[in-house]
């Protein structure tokens, strides 16, 4: 019998324990690891962490060097932060333990700005141990990159993209509505902006430039302009309600311009229980290819209030990949597509 592909979970927040569950699903694969970030649940079964009715045999732990030196494994899904810098600081140490990661850190997408030598370091590092880091996710990682830059394959010629995403954010908990500024007035909103506090979506700027980069297009510059939504309706979900005339979502608009002409545009609409008729937009991902042949693609369905679900699945389906991909820093374009893995109950 082959050997399962061994894997270490870094991170039991929503995703980690949804990615998790998945990994237990499946066929070739098995945890042998678990670390918390925060060291909550530190010593406990990840079984019993996680709400299942049996232990799996692995306990959690908050010392990520001696799980990293001492357990054999291929590779580690990351799931703790957003930033390039929280990201680095945690995943260094995994690439230097010899083992592949997996995280879905927003700012490791793809370089922008001012940081590719941070990457350029990680490359260094991931080649010198002889292994691979990706980062991916749903958004970064599939809707606004891989997936618009997919249906390009089926073009002769591309001149422009324009992409909207309305997202539910209903469905995440309070922390995140702190990130948007959900239930403040505009006042408290730019206050919070300015402080930093209210950050809106984190990867629209790695979207347009892995896009850009794809193409093979220059941009002269990127621009992000954000706004937040008045809700006129009371919004009410299980994580409390949105009082009209209070903040219920945002707009973020990342362009990625050439001499004036705006090439790639990516508009982020969040929204605390999307409302058609009251909001003008419907849940779901638009993506327009202006070319020859132009391409309209509307994604929606379940999936579309299932971002979580998609973020963690397209880390998890990406496991194969990145273990047989050459060592260095990956991306999603530059690996093969995940496909949904093989599960233990095969259908
Ligand atoms: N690329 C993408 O498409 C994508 C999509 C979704 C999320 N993300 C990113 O992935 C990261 C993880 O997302 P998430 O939804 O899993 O976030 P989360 O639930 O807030 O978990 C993030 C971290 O917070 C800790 N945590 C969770 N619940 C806690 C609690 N009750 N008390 C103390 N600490 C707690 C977890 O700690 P332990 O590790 O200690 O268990 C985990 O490391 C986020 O930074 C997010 O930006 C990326």
């Amino acid at each position: 019998m082959a050997e399962k592909i061994k894997v270490i979970q870094y991170g039991l927040g929503a995703m980690g324990v949804g990615m998790v569950k998945m990994l237990l699903e499946k066929k070739d694969i098995e945890l042998v690891g678990a670390i918390s970030a925060s060291g909550r649940n530190k010593g406990l079964d990840v079984g019993t962490a996680i709400g299942l009715d049996r232990k799996l045999g692995v306990l959690i732990s908050n010392d990520a060097e001696k799980v990293l030196n001492t357990v054999k494994a291929d590779i580690v899904l990351h799931a703790t932060c957003t930033t390039l810098e929280d990201a680095v600081r945690e995943t260094v140490p995994i690439l230097k333990s010899g083992k592949n990661v997996i995280t879905i850190a927003e700012e490791v997408l793809y370089p922008t700005g001012g940081n590719k030598k941070v990457f350029d370091d990680l490359d260094r590092i991931a080649r010198e141990n002889n292994v691979t880091i990706l980062g991916t996710g749903i958004n970064p990682g599939f809707v606004m990159d891989f997936l618009p830059l997919s249906m390009t394959g089926i073009m002769i010629n591309i001149k422009r993209i324009k992409m909207q995403r309305v997202v539910n954010y209903g469905r995440y908990g309070k922390s995140v509505w702190e990130h948007i500024g959900v239930g403040k007035d505009i006042e408290a909103f730019n206050q919070g902006c300015k402080r930093g506090e209210i950050v809106l979506h984190v990867g629209l700027e790695q979207t347009v430039n892995i896009c850009a980069a794809a193409l093979g297009w220059k941009l002269d510059k990127i621009t992000v302009d954000k706004e937040p939504i008045i809700s006129r309706i009371q919004r009410d979900t299980e994580f409390g309600s949105v009082l009209p005339g209070s903040i219920g979502g945002f707009k973020q608009i990342a362009i990625g311009w050439y001499k004036e002409e705006a090439l790639i545009t990516q508009e982020l609409i969040g929204l605390i229980n999307p409302d058609e008729k009251e909001d003008g937009v419907a849940l779901g991902n638009n993506i327009w290819l202006e070319g020859d042949p132009s391409i309209h693609l509307f994604v929606g369905g379940e999936f579309a209030d299932q971002g979580g679900k998609g973020t963690y699945a397209h880390a998890v389906n990406s496991i194969p990949q990145v273990i047989q991909a050459k060592p260095g820093f990956s991306t999603v374009i530059s690996l093969p597509p995940a496909i949904c893995l093989k599960s233990k109950k095969a259908t």
